[in-house]
Order: structure tokens, then C-alpha cells, then sequence
């Protein structure tokens, strides 16, 4: 199989973040024919579409860094039944100047981490919902919603569980089988 260019997009800023230590799970445990990067998020100016004349720099080097990319991992938390703002910035700042959609055609995955029972549902699908728009075809199956985060891992930010880790391996299977039949075509 062919190697792929992955970039990681985690929807939360916190050092601690759950969805940055699943992230992290599945880009250890990621195929041989999947390179993951982190794509950093952090500090992307708010997008206005007034500074398009002469964009942030922040804006520029995330366009390039998602063209670059063959396909695309998104770890998400839920913030009030949506995404964060800080990855919906993100998702429109790629998404232009109009006719420039840096995300156009990627291979995506998309997980959700939360402390609560109900595992960020509502943000999976919110998100699926902005890249259906952005034309990423999102993997369907195996869904990945991950619920009561806290619980899941030891004091060194590790999985504690064996049904966890072998859920996170078989997603990743899936996803370098999506990614490897999209690039392909
Ligand atoms: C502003 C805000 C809104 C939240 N709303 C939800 C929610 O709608 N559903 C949910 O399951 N958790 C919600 N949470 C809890 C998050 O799931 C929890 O903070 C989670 O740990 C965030 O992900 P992270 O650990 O990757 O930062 C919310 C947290 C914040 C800060």
C-alpha cells in the first residue's frame, strides 16, 4: 500500500485534553502505510473574510499544510451539542478564498472524546455536516464515539483498557482502507 500523508485536527486547546491523548493513541497505532501529523490549530486568527486581500500568515500555512495532506484524522470534544469554535474556525478558514477549498476531496475520519455518556455524538455529526459542505467524504463505519474519557486512561496519559485499544486499531484499519480507496480515485 502506498503511504498517505495524515494530518491530525484536534478540536481542543487544553494540555490535558482527552481527544489529544486519543489522538495520540491512534497515531501510535496508526498502519505502516499512514503518516500522522498533528496539525496545530492554535492561535488561527478568527476567519473574516474582509482580511482575504492579504491573509494572516496562520491562515496561509494552514491552507498549505491541509493541501499537503492526503487525508484527514479529526478528534473532536462536544461543546454545548456542537464543535468547538476553535475547529469550526479552523474548517472555514480552509474552506476559502471562494473556489480555493483547501479540504476539497480528503479522506477524513472523524472521532469524538467526552467525559459524558452521550460521547460527543452531537459534535461528530455537527462536523460531518460542515465537511459534507466542504466536499470530504467522511468515513461511515466504524463510528467512533468515545464516552466517559476520564476513566480511560492511567497517570501517564496511557489507555488502560485492552477493548478500548482494540476498538482505536480497528477504526485505524478502517480509515487506511478509506483513505487508500479515495486517494486511488
Ligand atoms: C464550553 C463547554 C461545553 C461543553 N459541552 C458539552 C456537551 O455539549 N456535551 C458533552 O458531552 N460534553 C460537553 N462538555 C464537556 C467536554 O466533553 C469535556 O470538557 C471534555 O473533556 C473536552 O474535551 P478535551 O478533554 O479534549 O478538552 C463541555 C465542555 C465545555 C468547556
Amino acid at each position: 500500500m502506498k503511504k498517505h500523508k495524515i494530518a491530525v485536527i484536534v478540536g481542543s486547546l487544553r494540555k490535558e485534553s482527552f481527544n489529544l491523548k486519543i489522538a495520540k493513541a491512534l497515531m501510535a497505532m496508526a498502519p505502516e502505510s499512514l503518516s500522522m501529523e498533528l496539525l496545530d490549530i492554535s492561535g488561527l486568527p478568527m476567519f473574516n473574510e474582509d482580511l482575504e486581500g492579504s491573509p494572516p500568515k496562520e491562515w496561509v500555512a494552514l491552507r498549505e499544510k491541509i493541501r499537503a495532506a492526503d487525508g484527514l484524522l479529526f478528534a473532536t470534544p462536544e461543546y454545548n451539542r456542537s464543535v468547538p469554535g476553535v475547529l469550526k474556525n479552523a474548517i472555514d478558514v480552509g474552506s476559502r478564498p471562494y473556489g480555493e477549498n483547501s479540504w476539497n476531496g480528503k479522506p477524513a475520519a472523524i472521532i469524538s472524546v467526552s467525559i459524558g455518556a452521550i460521547s460527543g455524538f452531537g459534535a461528530n455529526h455537527h462536523l460531518r455536516q460542515s465537511l459534507t459542505f466542504v466536499n470530504v467524504p467522511a468515513m461511515a463505519q466504524p463510528e467512533a464515539y468515545i464516552g466517559n474519557a476520564a476513566e480511560l486512561f492511567d497517570d501517564n496519559g496511557k489507555l488502560k483498557n485492552d477493548s478500548t485499544k482494540d476498538f482505536l486499531r480497528s477504526f485505524m484499519e478502517a480509515f487506511e482502507t478509506w483513505v487508500d480507496t479515495h486517494v486511488k480515485s
